[in-house]
């Protein structure tokens, strides 16, 4: 391989490595031309980041005061806005219509789409994962990646399948390079999350991992402290019992756990099983 291609190759690994995959921008901006004063009347819109965001709404770069080109949403007024919008929600459908026209969340712009929901509305038992990864992410649908799959084998140990149980994510983009979700983007998605629980009613919430159990349950301690413990889920009011669990990729990563997520999955079958 010639030397140039060998050390492109190098620097494209390490940058796979590094979790940097999109490039935000494909052409540079000339940010002194936008805040010209000539610029100001004109609307300029955002050049697509990558050819798979091209066939997506794109807004328009807002002119401010004095032609200086308006930032997105602060962080207190996207969860404001987030809240605003979740609790307007009469139903699942309409919440996820709002939640993909929702600009407040810096990770939708370097996700390719939004992944909101697989299973059944509705279902008994609901599960919140952390986000999705690299295959949610091209399909939209929440855990049909290797995660997703140790999931599916879970569920079936307790006689469970994806008919059974309504599936979500605490953010619904993907975090670039699958980081974990930062706390402010975990706040201004939680609003959604909330509601599309909420909607759903399940008589049972399980949280895997930590982001999920910490934030839907209001938990500060570890994974490995929370998991197997029963908490109650205020939902519209009405406490629903809620399972904190190991997440299916750290399983992957850590084999020798399973056997903890399967006492978390019995107790689980246990409580399916007791009446009401
Ligand atoms: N991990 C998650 O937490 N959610 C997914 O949808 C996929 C992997």
């Amino acid at each position: 391989m010639p030397q140039e291609q060998a050390s492109l190759r190098q620097v494209l690994e390490f940058m796979v490595a590094a979790g940097i995959e999109t490039p935000l921008e494909d052409r540079p901006v000339d940010r002194f031309a936008r805040s010209a004063p000539a610029e100001a009347s004109a609307v300029p819109r955002a050049v697509p980041a990558s050819p798979e965001m091209a066939g997506r709404a794109i807004p328009a770069v807002q002119p401010m005061t004095g032609g200086v080109a308006a930032v997105p949403l602060a962080p207190d007024a996207a969860v404001m806005e987030a809240r605003r919008l979740a609790a307007s929600a009469p139903d699942l459908e309409t919440l996820r219509a709002l939640l993909d026209a929702f600009e407040g969340c810096a990770l939708k712009s370097t996700a390719s789409r939004l992944v909101f929901a697989d299973g059944t509305p509705g279902a008994p038992v609901m599960i919140v994962g952390e986000a999705p990864g690299r295959d949610e992410d091209e399909t939209g649908r929440p855990f049909v990646g290797r995660a997703g799959q140790l999931l599916d084998k879970m569920l079936s140990s307790i006689g469970l399948s994806r008919e059974h149980v309504y599936i979500a994510n605490t953010v619904p983009w993907r975090p670039p390079g699958n980081r974990t979700p930062t706390p402010q983007e975990i706040a201004i998605c939680l609003p959604f999350i909330t509601r599309q629980i909420e909607l759903s009613g399940p008589k049972v919430l399980v949280t895997m991992g930590a982001p999920a159990t910490q934030t839907l349950l209001g938990q500060k301690e570890g994974i490995l402290r929370l998991r197997g413990r029963w908490f109650e889920y205020a939902l519209a009011g009405k406490p629903i019992p809620a399972l904190a669990t190991l997440h299916p990729a750290y399983l992957l990563r850590q084999p020798s756990q399973k056997a903890l997520a399967w006492r978390d999955l019995r107790a689980l079958r246990a409580r399916l099983r007791e009446p009401g």
